[in-house]
């Protein structure tokens, strides 16, 4: 994957250290004999700790990984058991020498073998994916299924964390109930030694955020069909009383075939908040360019609208190519959600059509209760403007809102003297509007005819 761009994101220096990966960083390329000397050392050991038969260990190993047949391990076996100084090593030594098996594929042999022992069992061949602020995430091998899966390492200083882990379980729980083709499937949450980690399903594919940092913006019909499957992704969570509460380029994954998986459901309510924040004490966090204001405050009740918020923040960075809100520091950029004034996406590229604005509006409206209510109302927008028509409720929203909002100007205008430029134009046009009125326009002529009757009298 590739690096976030400066301009998009504020780098989160907060990587983990090395004790938190313990176990997935890649060997050191020493001498190759010494490297093997020491393998076999560590097979030794750890086949003394766990009272296995170190021959058994390299025996399943080498079958393991295609290097020797069964036969020319027994045959090896065999050897070692009639060699006069009979020590464990001779397997090792006899595959090579009968040439089975090379120096250096043992070498390998024995990292895999560390890898696991260390590891997460069951979990194979890690290789690195990517790292966020909080985890670093790896594609390994399930070998029970014979299949690629993303784990998610979370760093150890969760593991002191009670009500963390009590969140961390529950949340994966409810995240593993979900199935949708548009939701990164949740496989397992489990612990071993001090490491919590979250398995799920691996996407070979690219995030939104490395799209927009490559191409700086989307076509409008490809963002159009990107936040269609996202919508659709969370209606079926919403539905289950599941809120994403991160949705952001980074969380959306796009497949080769072009399916769009949202990724990290229930992962950030799980880490979110003071517990991360404590974790991450002193570590500069990713620029919030995508929470809801109700977030920021801190709010105990966030629904879905907090997820339809997020979601426009990144659609509106998907049309135009910049975030919603840009600030010096993560506390400038949430006080922007919070108050000010939504540049309109169309205003930042002229090129967007109305309707997709109004939409991001409507998404983006600081009130919840300016947003959408839900997904399927949002959803009846986001397919109205994929077939090219006006997005019936945004439209409905936005001039009924900005009536609501005339009203509310004229309203503390009132109080402090003063029109705003919107209210005195609306009273103008009312005032301008009576005499379209057919009432006005009869009473008017039977105003002048009497006029006209009395002049005409007082000349008589
Ligand atoms: N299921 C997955 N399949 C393949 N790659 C994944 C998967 N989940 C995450 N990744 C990759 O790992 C990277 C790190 O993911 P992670 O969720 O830890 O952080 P993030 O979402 O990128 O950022 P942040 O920590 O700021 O939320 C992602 O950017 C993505 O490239
Ligand atoms: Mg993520």
């Amino acid at each position: 994957m590739s690096q976030p761009d400066p301009k998009l994101e504020t780098p989160a220096s907060g990587g983990l250290s090395a004790e938190d990966t313990a176990g997935f960083t890649a060997p050191t390329a020493d001498d190759e004999n010494a490297a093997s000397l020491r393998a076999q050392e560590a097979l030794r050991a750890e086949a003394e700790k766990s009272g296995t038969n170190l021959d058994t260990l390299v025996g399943r190993a080498v079958v393991d990984q295609g290097l020797a047949t069964p036969e020319q391990v027994q045959h090896c076996l065999t050897l070692a058991r009639e060699a006069e100084e009979r020590n464990q090593q001779s397997l090792w030594e006899l595959l090579v020498s009968n040439g089975y098996a090379t120096r250096s594929q043992m070498t390998r042999l024995k990292e895999r073998l560390d890898e696991e022992r260390k590891g997460i069992p069951g979990y194979t061949d890690f290789k690195e994916l990517g790292k966020g602020a909080m985890a670093r995430v790896y594609r390994a091998k399930q070998r029970s299924l014979d299949r690629y899966v993303a784990v998610k390492i979370l760093p150890q200083k969760f593991s002191n964390n009670p009500s963390f882990i009590e969140r961390f379980f529950r949340e994966g729980q409810a995240a593993a109930k979900l199935n949708h083709p548009n939701i990164v499937q949740a496989f397992d949450v489990g612990q071993h030694r001090e490491t919590y980690y979250f398995v799920m399903e691996y996407v070979d594919g690219r995030t939104v955020h490395d799209d927009i940092v490559k191409q700086q913006r989307y076509k409008e019909e490809t963002a159009i069909e990107v936040a269609i499957q996202v919508a659709e992704a969370l209606e079926h969570a919403h539905e289950r009383g599941l809120i994403h509460r991160d949705v952001k380029p980074k969380n959306i994954m796009i497949t080769k075939n072009d399916v769009v998986k949202l990724a990290d459901m229930g992962l950030a309510r799980a880490i979110s908040d003071k517990e991360a924040a404590e974790a991450e004490k002193g570590k500069a966090f990713g620029t919030p360019y995508y929470i809801s204001p109700e977030q920021v405050m801190g709010l105990d009740t966030v629904g879905p609208q907090a997820d339809i918020y997020s979601l426009g923040a990144t659609l509106y960075h998907m049309v135009t190519g910049v975030v919603p809100y840009e600030g010096k520091d993560p506390s400038e950029v949430m006080k922007k959600h919070l108050k000010a004034e939504l540049t309109p996406p169309d205003h930042v590229n002229p090129k967007l059509s109305a309707g997709i604005s109004e939409v991001i509006e409507m998404m983006m409206a600081k009130k919840p209760s300016h947003r959408y209510k839900n997904c399927r109302d949002l959803l009846l927008d986001l397919r109205a403007l994929k077939a090219g028509d006006a997005p019936p409720i945004a439209h409905k929203g936005i001039s009924e809102l900005s009536g609501l909002e005339t009203l509310a100007a004229a309203e503390a205008a009132a109080v402090s003297g003063e029109i705003p430029v919107d209210a005195r134009e609306a009273a103008r046009k009312s005032v301008l509007d009576i005499f379209s009125e057919p009432l006005f326009l009869v009473l008017l002529i039977l105003l002048g005819v009497s006029i006209i009757a009395n002049v005409v009298q007082i000349a008589i």
